[in-house]
């Protein structure tokens, strides 16, 4: 377990950039956090350091957006897990990107195992504890 103290978005964003350094094709990557606790924020770090040019946008209202290394879910919307089924979820997963996924606890059912996870808290107005 390690814990990474950021005092700014743009300090999250360059932790997410260099985490992604740790990733490989494939891995599942569990953003938790509360709204509004950076799980976006980091989603864009990691789209910069896999070399994602476009901008990482929240995809509440898609579910799913995709790019060319990576998926980036945002699961608070789901409303059941027979809905993430319908979806196509589980093909998304093993498609050989890198899967981000917020409110992953929506979708549990359908999570591979060996998921990563990413606890951020919120200790402050522009504090965040990152937990890996
Ligand atoms: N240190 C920090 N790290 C990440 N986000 C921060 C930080 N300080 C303030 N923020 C702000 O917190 C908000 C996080 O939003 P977002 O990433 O969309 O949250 P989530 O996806 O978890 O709901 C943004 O408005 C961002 O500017
Ligand atoms: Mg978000």
């Amino acid at each position: 377990m390690a814990i990474f103290l950021s005092r700014s978005p743009e300090e999250t964003r360059a932790w997410a950039e260099n985490y992604a350094k740790t990733l490989s094709p494939g891995d599942v990557v569990l953003l938790d956090g509360e709204m509004g606790a950076g799980k976006t924020v980091v989603a864009q770090g990691i789209a910069r350091g896999l070399g994602v040019e476009e901008d990482v946008l929240s995809p509440t209202y898609a579910y799913v957006n995709s790019y060319a290394p990576m998926f980036h879910f945002d699961c608070y919307r789901i409303a059941s897990v027979r809905q993430a089924e319908e979806l196509g979820f589980a093909d998304y997963f093993d498609a050989g990107k890198v899967c981000l996924v917020e409110w992953s606890e929506n979708i549990a059912p359908l999570l591979p195992e060996g998921c990563r996870r990413i606890v951020i808290r919120k200790t402050g107005e522009n504090e965040r504890e990152i937990e890996t």
